[in-house]
């Protein structure tokens, strides 16, 4: 089959792999009628990820049609057409059966370098490197899912792959990023990032109750399409972001911040924002938390910072005295997906929302390559890509 591959930095090939077979009882094959590439994928691509290897395939945002399942295998059957969560889960051990499907104990088949890291593993993800299990992933022609009895979800008729693809993955984390913000009747939500998930997460917390949303980002048609979804924008390029954020809350600050930016922030936004590009490529530091700090800051006393964008490791000058001595909520977390999926299948079937908005470019396999480097350079006003095996 063909498959999109990682081959270093920069280095994504269309390429021709072995067709992925049935390995346990519970397995099932997809064929993929449709897979999007991730602002997550951008930090393989960029090569900040660990343990990627050359040859590992792409892709933790997949649908498709069932072609094949394994003997123990009674949720699915041939012909189904389901959507695939981005977190592998068993359904069985002490976090899954908690709902912390994205911190399954047993889907990773090697926790020990997660664990050195971390201090603990969480789930297994399709297409994410060998620390999180080196599973295949699905921008490709057919995918392995692993315990496809309890993370694909079958979509029911009359939805097209458009409108319910992104319930693999940023629909259910902007939701949960604003879930996380826990709203209440006249609250003001901050969101660094209008790329897919800062989009998601709009939306949702305006569905969610939010009365006014202030969106964060510098690309002009993220922006807009912020705007057109109700929020109030700011250019971090053109304006002191917590000056106008106190100016916008009575100097209370926002009820809660939303990070959907994560660790590769934008170094050109501020001073700190520099230094952390230079920590980092000098291997003085892991990560970018410029947004992370912004947040805290921008948030007012006892509010909610929501953190969806990701971090990989050890984060420098957190103002931590801040977040203690204001009574902050910290809520993170890889997206444990089966947790939202049925809610959020209801909201796109009795037409709260159509996540479809945010496509912009739709391509073959093929050009696979070259739309990673488009949405990675936001040209051509590049917000979410879909490719069509
Ligand atoms: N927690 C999860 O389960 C989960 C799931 C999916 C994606 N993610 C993470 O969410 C993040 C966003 O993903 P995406 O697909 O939207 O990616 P993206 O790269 O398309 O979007 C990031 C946006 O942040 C903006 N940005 C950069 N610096 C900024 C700053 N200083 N202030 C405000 N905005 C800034 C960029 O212009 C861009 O529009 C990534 O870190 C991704 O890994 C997490
Ligand atoms: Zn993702
Ligand atoms: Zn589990």
């Amino acid at each position: 089959m063909k498959a999109l591959t990682w081959h270093g930095k920069h280095d994504i090939r269309c390429e021709s792999v072995p067709d992925p077979q049935i390995e346990e009882g519970r397995d099932a094959i997809i064929k993929v009628t449709a897979c999007a590439i991730c602002g997550s994928d951008l930090h393989l691509y960029n090569g900040i990820m660990p343990d990627m290897h050359s040859g590992d395939i792409m892709g933790h945002e997949t649908m498709g049609e069932v072609v094949e399942v394994g003997k123990d295998n009674k949720k699915l059957k041939v012909g189904d057409r389901v959507v695939v969560p981005f977190t592998i889960s068993c359904g069985e051990c002490f976090f899954c059966k908690r709902g912390f499907f994205s911190g399954c104990e047993r889907s990773n088949p090697d926790p020990s370098k997660a664990k050195k890291l971390w201090g603990g593993s969480p789930a297994g993800l399709f297409g994410y490197t060998h620390l999180l299990g080196g599973y295949s992933g699905g921008q490709a022609e057919y995918l392995r899912v692993p315990y496809a009895d309890v993370g694909p979800i079958k979509v029911p008729e009359g939805l097209t792959d458009e409108q319910v693809l992104f319930l693999s993955d940023i629909f259910p984390t902007g939701y949960m990023a604003a879930d996380f913000c826990n709203i209440q009747p006249g609250d003001t939500i901050a969101i660094w990032g209008c790329g897919p998930v800062g989009q998601m997460a709009i939306k949702s917390a305006f569905i969610l109750g939010a009365e006014r949303v202030i969106a964060i980002d510098t690309v002009p048609e993220r922006l807009a399409l912020a705007e057109r979804s109700g929020a109030i924008t700011l250019d971090y390029m053109d304006k002191d972001i917590y000056d106008r954020i106190m100016e916008l809350t009575n100097g209370r600050g926002a009820d809660a911040c939303i990070d959907a930016v994560g660790t590769e922030s934008d170094p050109s936004a501020s001073w700190d924002a520099r230094l952390d590009r230079i920590k980092v490529a000098t291997f003085m530091g892991t990560d970018r938390p410029h947004v992370l700090r912004q947040a805290i800051h921008c948030c007012r006393n006892f509010g909610t910072v929501s953190i969806v964008g990701v971090y990989g490791g050890f984060l420098d000058k957190i103002p931590m005295g801040s977040a203690i001595n204001r009574g902050l909520t910290f809520k993170m977390a890889q997206t444990p997906v089966q947790h939202y999926l049925p809610i959020l299948m209801d909201r796109i079937q009795n037409g709260e929302i159509d996540p479809s908005f945010i496509i912009t470019h739709t391509g073959s396999l093929e050009d696979g390559p070259d739309l990673y480097k488009t949405f990675l350079e936001k040209k051509d006003g590049c917000i979410k890509v879909v490719l069509k095996p």
